[in-house]
């Protein structure tokens, strides 16, 4: 593979000059390569910070229109929903993700209805924000049942659908959830809605600040380690994707991001699809807090974004793309 010997070979000569190495850079981003997450809150005019995240806001569905704006503008392709509802909204079953006023289904209808398909919806199907257990599906005695959980799961993404949701994004991690949801979709004749799997969804410690952010921390008992993946393992990911593509997944989703780097290469080398990841919010805020504190340069953020292209991913949900033009050389 390498062909010829210093002095005549010298690897530098290509990085002398910023021109040089612009030519043979491997890998580049731009907008096209982010989902912005936005966080809603129920009620009229409200900008709220999150504690554990900063620059990072909730939005009553009145408020959203100038973030959307922006995003379109700037050219992302598609912005990720995800509600914090009221306590008395919650309940062992997760009833409110099935009405159709609910603080989601609302923002999809507004999003629609103002902007058409000039950006993407993609919307989480789980039932972890709905919960008053703060837990992704449905319980017995503590263990969070599977079959019981995709029912209901199912009628949640049909729902979402039907609102005019483009990227279904289950992150329940229930076994066999993405055949009876494509299944289903195809049936109601929803054949183009489009099924972004969390694939591969570690039980992860970097959750904390979006648990905080959608309410669902102080109300979660234990930990999601029955049903999201162990993170000593790596060939149970491959498992998982493989399931996932013969069930109708159009994309899969690793997640969190950087320190799952190996898994989005591995899934790269593995199977032809394309393979998102998320920076999840302890990633984010680990990072954050690192620059406002000086520990590391605002550049920082490029070079971490950098690593998940490098690694293969297609796409990368992250806090940061509101803010692209702050963070892309
Ligand atoms: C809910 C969900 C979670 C995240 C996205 N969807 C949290 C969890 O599984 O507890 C985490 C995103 C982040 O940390 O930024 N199923």
């Amino acid at each position: 593979m390498i062909t010829g010997k210093y002095p005549s070979l010298r690897l530098r000569r290509s990085r002398k000059n910023s021109w040089s190495r612009r030519l043979v850079a491997e890998n580049n981003l731009s907008a096209s390569d982010f989902i912005l997450p936005i966080f809603l809150i129920e009620g009229k005019n409200k900008i709220q910070p999150i504690q554990s995240m900063p620059d990072v806001y909730k939005y009553t569905i009145d408020r959203i229109g100038k973030i959307i704006d922006r995003a379109i503008n700037n050219q992302i392709p598609m912005v990720a929903l995800f509600p914090n509802l009221s306590k008395k909204l919650k309940d062992p079953f997760g009833n409110e993700a099935l009405n159709e006023n609910n603080l989601v289904c609302r923002a999809i209808r507004y999003i629609k209805k103002r902007y058409k398909n000039k950006i993407g919806i993609m919307c989480d199907v789980a039932l972890d924000p709905y919960t008053n257990h703060g837990h992704d599906g449905i319980l017995n005695s503590g263990y969070v049942l599977n079959d019981e959980t995709i029912d209901i799961l199912i009628g949640q993404s049909l729902l979402q659908a039907e609102m005019g949701c483009d990227v279904l994004a289950p992150s329940d991690m229930m076994d066999g959830r993405i055949g009876k949801i494509r299944n289903a979709l195809d049936k109601k004749n929803f054949k183009n809605v489009q099924i972004l799997s969390y694939a591969v969804k570690y039980a992860s410690n970097f959750y904390g600040p979006f648990r905080d952010a959608v309410g669902s921390k102080i109300s979660l008992k234990g930990d999601k380690k029955t049903y999201q993946m162990d993170f000593k393992n790596s060939d149970e990911a491959l498992r998982e994707v493989a399931l996932d593509i013969r069930e109708g997944a159009d994309m899969v989703m690793v997640k969190p991001g950087l320190p799952y780097l190996d898994i989005i290469r591995t899934i790269k080398n593995n199977f032809k699809i394309p393979v998102f990841a998320y920076q999840v919010s302890g990633e984010y805020s680990m990072l954050a807090n690192a620059i406002n504190k000086k520990i590391v340069k605002k550049a920082a953020i490029f070079e971490n974004l950098m690593s998940f292209k490098r690694a293969g991913a297609n796409a990368i949900v992250s806090y940061y793309a509101d803010r692209l033009n702050d963070i892309l050389p």
